[in-house]
């Protein structure tokens, strides 16, 4: 078998369903546990993608398990090990669909049975939970962009609630809006400033009425809902930037349409192209003030690296850009083998003047460099200028251009470093700098890896300034790479973090 065959397989294999939830401390099987590496790493991506005999409709269906990486916990003999733990969002739809034992919600890409009358006007989609996971003022939630938080108990896992944040997440429109969408959104992608700690994100709102709201814990833990921008059209956003004055949201050439909707096609193809649309740029003040809205070619992003003010008050902006809202492999043709091409996502620079008339404000430049996604930074630097990324990358001879390995993108030397895992799919790499480091790049990555040829998946720990193996420590079973993650350092941790 080749090396492209070999990644297919583990690409497919990878995607097989987790079937067991387990508590198990991991064996180390090269390197050491670094003692300066203390805390827990959450991780969130969906764990099933069928269930009761259905295949989902999207990969961004798939059921929400979070693992858990207790790094430094107390072992057998006192001795410091890595404690693990997997377990599936018990959100409301999941419980019900388990008592019922059959689909009983639409989401993204799936359509309940029944074909027209049983989808015909259900606007209520499964919260599958499955996006990311944040801890934040000590409460550890699992989220999805289109409802509400879950929170988990960051020990044991266990779902507590569906968080609506004591009301704030309650949709109080008019009674229409209120009953097809009573919950309001709450994106995947939150940010934390690091000089003030206060948490910001934003909400798209594909009601009849499409808006973006924008939110913030500033004190304490209450959550307020600090702006509503109204869209012209349910324009698609997945993640915004956050800089020391402003809030930044991309708006990209692709809607939903509701009334195919509300009249039983799955949400997923009923996406269009805006034709003629542009990439529309929001700059949202931190402080008030008036949105300011620039434009830029059409594409589409999933994910931003990060963003932040220069010397000349421009706002830079780094993304992993893709031509199109792309179309994701289906899968039920997944996991028979069946991958279509993923498109080439170019690492693009946006910068982007406040203060310039619109035709001139914005600049945009590609970074050159494999093709990359799930982009990892030093999270002290998030808003702040910043020069190493860390990414999931495709080799320039991956096959369909799967991401097969980590990189290590130095934005001051073009000097990029790639560790190629294949045929093992590596999952996003966290950043987590070592205490007390005065370089950027003092810290680990933290990557779970899938290993095809024995169906399982390790934790590896790597050095962030070469991505050279410090441990690797194996899972008792396989995990899909997932999408996002966080680590909590000790310091932070909730008592009893590492039993
Ligand atoms: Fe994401």
């Amino acid at each position: 078998m080749d090396t492209h065959d070999a990644i297919v397989r583990s690409y497919v294999a990878a995607h097989q369903p987790v079937t067991q939830e387990v508590s198990a401390v991991l064996s180390v099987s090269e390197g050491q546990l670094p003692a300066e590496l203390r805390g827990v790493l959450f991780r969130n991506g969906p764990g099933r993608f069928s269930n009761h005999g259905q295949t989902y409709g999207h990969l961004i269906d798939g059921d929400g398990m979070v693992t858990r990486f207790a790094i430094g916990a107390s072992g057998p003999g006192g001795t410091p090990c890595i404690r693990y733990r997997n377990c599936y969002v018990r959100t409301t739809e999941f419980v019900y669909e388990q008592r019922a034992g059959r689909l009983l919600y639409r989401n993204f890409g799936t359509n309940r049975a029944g074909g027209f009358f049983g989808n015909f006007f259900r606007t209520h989609l499964k919260n599958v939970a499955n996006t990311s996971v944040i801890y934040h003022h000590g409460r550890l939630f699992a989220l999805w962009e289109g409802g509400l938080p879950h929170l988990l108990d960051p020990v044991t896992l266990d779902t507590i609630e569906r968080y609506d944040f004591f009301g704030a997440l309650k949709n109080r429109g008019p009674l229409l809006e209120r009953v097809l969408l009573p919950e309001l959104p709450f994106s995947a992608h939150p940010k934390v400033d690091p000089q003030t700690g206060e948490l910001y994100n934003f909400g798209l709102y594909l009601g009849p009425n499409p808006k973006i709201l924008l939110y913030a814990i500033r004190s304490g833990v209450a959550l307020t809902v600090t702006r509503e921008i109204p869209l012209p059209l349910p324009l698609l956003a997945h993640d915004f930037l956050l800089t020391k004055n402003w809030q930044i949201l991309f708006l990209f050439p692709a809607s939903l349409r509701y009334l195919p909707t509300l009249m039983g096609r799955p949400p997923s193809a009923s996406v269009q192209e805006v034709a003629g649309g542009m990439t529309r740029i929001l700059l949202v003040p931190r402080d008030g003030g008036p949105v300011r809205q620039y434009q830029a070619a059409p594409c589409f992003v999933l994910h931003f690296v990060n963003a932040y003010e220069d010397e000349n008050g421009h706002l830079v902006v780094d993304a992993c850009r893709q031509e199109h809202f792309p179309d994701a492999p289906r899968p039920g043709e997944l996991l028979a083998g069946h991958i279509s091409d993923i498109p080439h996502v170019q690492l693009t620079r946006y910068v982007i003047d406040p203060r310039a008339e619109e035709e001139s404000a914005v600049r945009e430049q590609s970074l050159g460099g494999f093709s990359s996604e799930l982009p990892r930074i030093h999270p002290a630097y998030q808003g702040l200028p910043y020069r190493y990324a860390y990414t999931v990358s495709a080799t320039p001879d991956a096959p369909h251009g799967l991401f097969s390995a980590i990189a290590r993108i130095d934005h001051h030397s073009d000097d990029t470093k790639l560790r190629d895992f294949s045929p093992g799919i590596p999952g996003e790499p966290v950043m987590v700098p070592r205490p007390d480091s005065v370089s950027e790049d003092d810290g680990w990555i933290l990557t779970v890896v899938y290993h095809g040829s024995e169906h399982r998946s390790a934790l590896y720990i790597l050095d962030a300034r070469d991505l050279s193996t410090v441990c690797v420590a194996e899972l008792p079973h396989h995990v899909p790479p997932g999408f996002h993650g966080t680590f909590v350092p000790s310091s932070h941790c909730p008592p009893g973090w590492n039993s």
